[in-house]
């Protein structure tokens, strides 16, 4: 039985799975090294200094540790500047009908990601106070497929790993979420994934009863 159900931040609750391409798009372009959106699937659920070296296989020189921090933090600033725009509307279809229905159905609800941007943007999507738990980039040393992220999760809300659902967009945290022993709602990018317990498009088509039988 069902929980607690961790959701993955970018490109699961909001849309900034496409910041994060445009902000790696622009650093690519400037470097004039080849990138699409082919390659930006491969950095879904993967940590920025992580996705810099997935990018950097493309390079034509080699680069040094202190360039590529910088180029981490020149991304991030690009990325940042968009966050600035988000609101509540960039919410995703079906997220908030879900936590409330969780919620309801006394399911405790945490944030997983690999992100060290998610506490500037749950607060700008006004879910800061909305979870039990959050569970972030900032805390952790092994980004997705690690199951780090998810255990941390699991254990701050003192639930075991197989009473936990992790919602997620990325193939890297379909992974994540098996290794740590939970089940998995894969949607978006990952709705295809074969490793996850239910595949859906969007959080719209889901129901609290599909995930609490799973
Ligand atoms: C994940 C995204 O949620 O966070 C990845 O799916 C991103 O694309 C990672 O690289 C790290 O994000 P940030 O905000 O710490 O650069
Ligand atoms: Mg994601």
């Amino acid at each position: 039985m069902i929980k607690a159900v961790i959701f993955d931040l970018d490109g699961v609750i909001v849309t900034t799975d496409e910041f994060h391409y445009q902000g790696w798009q622009k650093l690519a372009n400037e470097e004039g090294i080849f990138f699409n959106r082919t390659i930006n699937e491969r950095l879904r659920g993967v940590s920025r200094f992580e996705s810099l070296e997935i990018i950097l296989e493309k390079a034509t020189r080699t680069y040094s540790h202190e360039e590529k921090a910088e180029m981490a933090e020149r991304k991030n600033n690009y990325y940042r500047a968009l966050l600035h725009t988000l609101t509540p509307a960039d919410i995703l279809p079906g997220v908030l009908k879900l936590l409330t229905g969780l919620r309801n159905a006394g399911i405790k609800v945490a944030v997983g990601s690999s992100s060290r941007n998610t506490p500037f943007i749950l607060e700008k999507i006004g879910l800061s106070r909305s979870f039990d738990t959050v569970s972030d980039g900032n805390q952790i040393k092994k980004s997705k497929p690690d199951p780090e992220v998810f255990l941390l999760a699991a254990a701050k809300m003192q639930v075991p790993a197989d009473q936990c659902l992790v919602v997620e967009d990325a193939d890297a945290g379909v992974e994540a979420a098996n290794r740590a022993g939970m089940k998995c709602l894969a949607v978006g990018s990952a709705r295809s994934n074969p490793l996850a317990n239910m595949n859906a498009n969007s959080l719209n088509e889901v129901s609290v009863d599909q995930l609490l039988n799973l």
